[in-house]
């Protein structure tokens, strides 16, 4: 999951690749290193921690090298630590290398390595990919290019590695196999990253190379890319970048994931913008559109995903039950992938993806497509891999995500499946068009309501100075608001370190009411709509253990206010949409304890934004 950054070039590389590994940073922030080319030898600068760490280190280190390559590291194989970071050289110190992804069968390469002379002085599977490529280049007396031709085609994994010669300043090789790798094309320069945020101020000109292709990045010549399986050549993709620097950029706040909780309204409408035509009674999707007897014949829609894009697919089997009638099934990817299950060509499997590179939700996509399954994207990466395998697909336009923490492509991705419900439910006259005419206008409404909620700020934030200290929490909500907890408490966890737990409001009965006391805070959803009566019994079984209430509720709400100790009033909508009201304070809440905890919310521990490793 880390990110790796390269320049080759007239420009001083240093500066650019330091600068594109902070804009990576949000794939792992383990360790960082760059290496640099003098032509002759390497300058070798990498430590344990972030970007900055590394700064600091390379103070003194010689900066003039037009041509140097970064990583930024989420751990797999070994500790973080200065020995583990990347990049790794080959044991005469001649090849230097970048990686992101893991090298399944590095044991066995290892072996035959060792017993051929190698070393070996960190942990890491990397290691054993750059002296595989020595080994082959010095014992077939080949080229660097055809090398790392050789070691990719034994190596058995994910990868997306840069890899230059000490002795040649002008070329950089770079190749892919699920992992991404994004390819930056200048005016006699060339730039190599993870995702194209690294290079967007200097170049508008990319190409993504695909799965089992590398490239030669010569200076003076056009961009090589051929097959790793038989070299033959590839005629290279090149297109237009849409990204732009100020969507890349934290404009004023203090953090990325509270600059994306206050660009919900926008991200929203942006998601539904031209797709919602209330008064013709239409839902314009391309990938839907062009598809509907696939998804109106499918005997289940099965939904595939991880994390926060997990909870989005829960909402999205509650819509498109509730609303279009259609059986849907939602799955763990990681889980799917590996037990062997009962697909067929009248399968719709759709995959949700914030990344589009979730290495399970990748594979389970390609294991429903070889065995016939119709396979549809939500992706908010453009151009992903995700995007790119699935038939058909539906973009959220939230923007780029910068924060590991997801928040606005979750609810970009529950916009999605809302219209995707509606257009199912409207084609198979599962609602009438007076109901389609209400949902849809309803669903119009949301970003000013979402709006409207940001306005609670400040209250939650006073809300969430009494639980810093929390060791707890449990978040209940039923129906369209069950998911809603689920992801409150994943938000508290990965960014607070609190442990919290999500739950069916009715299911804590089962169980999770032996853990109420007076010291346990539970955030419950009881809006309006939602069955509102049995939440409100639900609060007063939790009152009556004195358990500490923090709830949601519609906004004029009287009788929970008699009730909860904290109240939070968000406005009204149909209940098929609140998810996407009630999720904002829970964001909120979760990023203002954790801020008070003095915890990175940006960068939580542990974790990375896209998760490209098994
Ligand atoms: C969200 O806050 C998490 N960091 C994580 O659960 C994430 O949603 C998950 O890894 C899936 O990522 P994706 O949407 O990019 O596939
Ligand atoms: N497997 C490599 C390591 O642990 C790369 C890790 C990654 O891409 O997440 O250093």
């Amino acid at each position: 999951m880390c990110g790796i950054v390269a320049y080759i070039g007239k420009n001083t590389a240093y500066p650019i690749v330091v600068n594109g590994l902070k804009r990576l940073e949000y794939r792992g922030y383990d360790s960082a290193g760059i290496v640099l080319n003098s032509g002759s030898s390497f300058t070798l600068s990498k430590t344990k921690g972030k970007v900055s760490d590394l700064e600091e280190k390379a103070e003194n280190v010689d900066k003039v090298s037009t041509i140097a390559m970064g990583h930024t590291r989420w751990a797999t194989h070994g500790v973080p630590s200065d020995t583990n970071s990347h990049p790794h050289l080959s044991n005469d110190e001649s090849i230097a290398i970048v990686h992101n992804g893991i090298i399944e069968n590095y044991e066995p390469i290892k072996k035959m390595l060792t017993s051929k002379g190698f070393q070996f002085h960190s942990e890491t599977d990397t290691e054993v990919l750059v002296n595989l490529i020595q080994y082959f280049r010095d014992t077939e007396k080949i080229s660097l290019t055809e090398a790392v031709r050789y070691a990719l085609n034994e190596a058995i994994g994910a990868y997306a590695i840069a890899v230059m010669e000490a002795e040649n300043s002008n070329k950089i090789i770079v190749g892919r196999l699920s992992s991404p790798l994004a390819i930056g094309i200048g005016k006699d320069e060339f730039y190599v990253a993870s995702d194209a945020s690294p290079f967007v101020e200097f170049t508008k000109e990319a190409l993504y190379l695909e799965d089992g292709e590398m490239a030669t990045l010569e200076l003076g010549k056009a961009i090589d890319i051929r097959k790793i399986v038989d070299n033959t050549k590839v005629i290279p993709a090149i297109q237009e970048l849409q990204l732009t620097l100020e969507q890349i950029e934290k404009g004023g706040y203090d953090h990325f994931m509270l600059k994306e909780i206050y660009e919900q309204p926008k991200s929203i409408m942006d998601t539904m913008r031209g797709r919602i035509l209330v008064n013709e009674g239409i839902i314009q999707m391309a990938g839907i559109w062009d598809n509907l007897e696939k998804f109106t014949n499918a005997s289940r829609i099965i939904i595939v995903s991880c994390g926060t894009s997990w909870h989005a697919g829960l909402i999205g089997e509650y819509l498109i039950e509730d609303l279009a009638r259609i059986p849907v099934e939602v799955e763990y990817a990681s889980e799917f992938r590996y037990r062997n299950p009962i697909i067929t060509d009248k399968d719709v499997v759709i995959a949700i993806s914030q990344s589009g590179e979730t290495a399970d939700t990748l594979a389970a996509l390609k294991m429903a497509k070889e065995k016939g399954a119709f396979i549809y994207g939500i992706c908010n990466v453009v151009d992903s891999s995700i995007a790119r395998l699935t038939d058909a697909g539906s973009y959220t336009h939230a923007g780029p995500e910068i924060g590991v923490a997801s928040t606005k492509a979750f609810t970009a991705q529950v916009s999605i499946l809302s219209m995707i419900a509606l257009k199912l439910a409207k084609h198979t006259g599962k609602i009438s068009n007076q109901q389609f005419h209400l949902l849809a206008s309803e669903l119009e409404l949301i970003p000013e309501k979402v709006e409207k909620t940001l306005k609670l700020d400040e209250q939650i934030k006073e809300i969430s100075k009494k639980f810093v200290n929390a060791t707890n929490f449990l978040y209940l909500g039923r129906g369209y608001n069950f998911p809603v907890a689920l992801e409150g408490a994943l938000k508290l966890k990965e960014i607070s370190y609190i442990h919290a737990e999500g739950y069916p409001a009715a299911e804590m009965k089962h169980g999770p009411i032996a853990l109420i006391d007076e010291n346990m805070p539970v955030v419950i959803i009881a809006t309006k709509k939602g069955h509102y009566e049995k939440v409100v019994s639900n609060i007063q079984e939790i009152k009556s253990r004195k358990g500490i209430v923090i709830a949601v509720v519609t906004e004029g709400d009287e009788q929970v206010k008699g009730m909860a100790d904290y109240l939070i009033e968000v406005p009204e909508t149909s209940e098929c949409f609140t998810p996407l009201v009630t999720s904002i304070p829970l964001q909120l809440l979760s990023y203002h304890i954790a801020v008070m905890r003095g915890a990175n919310v940006d960068q939580p521990r542990n974790l990375a934004k896209s998760v490209t490793v098994e």
